[in-house]
């Protein structure tokens, strides 16, 4: 039986992960469930699940979840405060800890599961594009095992040969081949992109996700973000890993060999399939995705990015080239621009306009240290919040 630690349970990939523990109650129990402010949302999962603590950031959502789980006689200890997500993920009682939290809110929590030697299940890829220097030396100092759950990661950890870590010259792969769905504006004439509005931006065609990720996915800055997770995991130069366009989501990423093979992992687009891979490494579990249909499929299709359609792409590739802090601010600046697009401040091309202002005005520095990686992250964010006034 594994004690599982769930950050951002409350969350698309949270809510998955508890479907994939839900099947397999014999291998899984939940000791710790956190989220931001859904107190209600966390508390159904508190009366499923029965877990040790539960934790809200929120301190008034907290206290009323606190009231709920009394009243009910339930056991649970709830928590609040950012640092008490650290805290469970970080208890000597867990064996392994989904880091789903959306955004840098996700880095300090993840980076105390890894400290203390957990087996870490990564969703939260802006903790590892902010700091990653800092992550994956906390990984080799601690012994932590790093399991990816997005599908494209997983996928290639899936096709990668075991020794991967020696640099991919040395283990016969010519490159990593990420793919990417295009997101919902695939085809949307690229002046009109300007006018689509945020509910647009989320109705992803293949995926069901959280908005920010939704967004990230239209503007193809989650594939760029991407780029710098695989770079940092898969111990990849950038120019070792591209992106080609699959709109069916069914092959989740490619593995292109020296000697000419090229290993795929194909499945249907439901990310319990990663999750289930993750939680159970390296074995295999039912995670109620249904078997892939080649014959119903019928056909794959492959497109070249278009920089014009997806310039987001690109600052994320010349952001991890730059290398240092670019990437933490890189992100940062996402972060305010699609908060602001989605709160409906600014346009959807503002996004971009926004990002690359900041980092054309900023200037990166050394990332082997978590205080540099922090601060940059907060003057990138007042950067990306004087060019988003200006747009508004
Ligand atoms: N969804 C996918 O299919 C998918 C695929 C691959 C990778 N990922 C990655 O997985 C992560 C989660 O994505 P998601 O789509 O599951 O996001 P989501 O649906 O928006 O859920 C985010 C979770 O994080 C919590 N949270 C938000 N802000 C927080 C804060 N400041 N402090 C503590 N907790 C906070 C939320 O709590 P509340 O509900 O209380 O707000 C919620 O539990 C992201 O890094 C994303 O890039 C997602």
């Amino acid at each position: 039986m594994e004690n599982i630690c769930v950050l951002g349970a409350t969350g698309s990939i949270g809510c998955s992960t508890l479907d994939v523990i839900r099947r397999n109650p014999e291998r899984f129990s939940v000791f710790a469930l956190t989220a931001n402010s859904q107190d209600q949302k966390l508390l159904e999962q508190v009366r499923e699940f029965k877990p040790q603590y539960a934790v809200l950031t929120n301190e008034k959502a907290a206290a009323r979840l606190e009231q709920a789980v009394k009243a009910e006689g339930l056991k649970t200890e709830v928590l609040s405060g950012s640092k008490s997500q650290a805290l469970v993920a970080a208890d000597s009682a867990v064996d392994a800890v989904m880091a789903a939290i959306v955004g840098a809110a996700g880095l300090l929590p993840t980076l105390a599961a890894v400290k203390a030697g957990k087996k870490v299940l990564l969703a939260n890829k802006e903790a590892l594009v902010m700091a990653g220097d800092v992550f994956m030396q906390s990984v080799r100092d601690s012994g932590s095992v790093l399991l990816p759950i997005d599908s494209e990661h997983n996928a290639i950890f899936q096709c990668m040969p075991r020794d991967y870590q020696q640099g991919l010259e040395n283990v016969g792969v010519r490159r990593i081949l990420l793919t990417a769905s295009g997101g919902p504006f695939r085809d949307t004439p690229v002046e009109q992109l300007q006018g689509v509005t945020p509910e647009q931006a989320c109705a992803h065609p293949n995926w069901s996700m959280g908005r920010k990720i939704s967004v990230d996915s239209a503007t193809m800055m989650n594939k760029g973000l991407e780029v710098i997770e695989a770079c940092w995991l898969f111990n990849a130069r950038p120019d070792q890993v591209d992106v080609v366009v699959h709109p069916q989501s069914i092959i989740h990423s490619l593995v292109d060999y020296v000697d000419g093979s090229m290993l795929a992992q194909l499945g249907n687009p439901d990310m319990r399939t990663p999750i289930a891979h993750a939680l159970a490494w390296p074995e295999r579990i039912d995670s109620g995705v249904s078997p892939l249909d080649l014959i119903k499929l019928g056909h794959m299709d492959f497109q070249p990015p278009s920089f014009q359609r997806y310039p987001c792409l690109k600052l994320a590739q010349d952001a991890v080239s730059a290398g240092g802090t670019a990437s933490a601010m890189l992100n940062a600046a996402n972060e305010q621009a699609v908060s602001a697009f989605l709160g409906g401040r600014i346009g959807f091309t503002h996004i971009a306009q926004v990002i690359d202002a900041t980092l054309q005005e900023a200037s990166f520095v050394s990332a082997s240290s978590l205080d540099s990686v922090l601060e940059a992250d907060v003057k990138a964010r007042s950067l990306a919040d004087r060019q988003i006034v200006k747009l508004a």
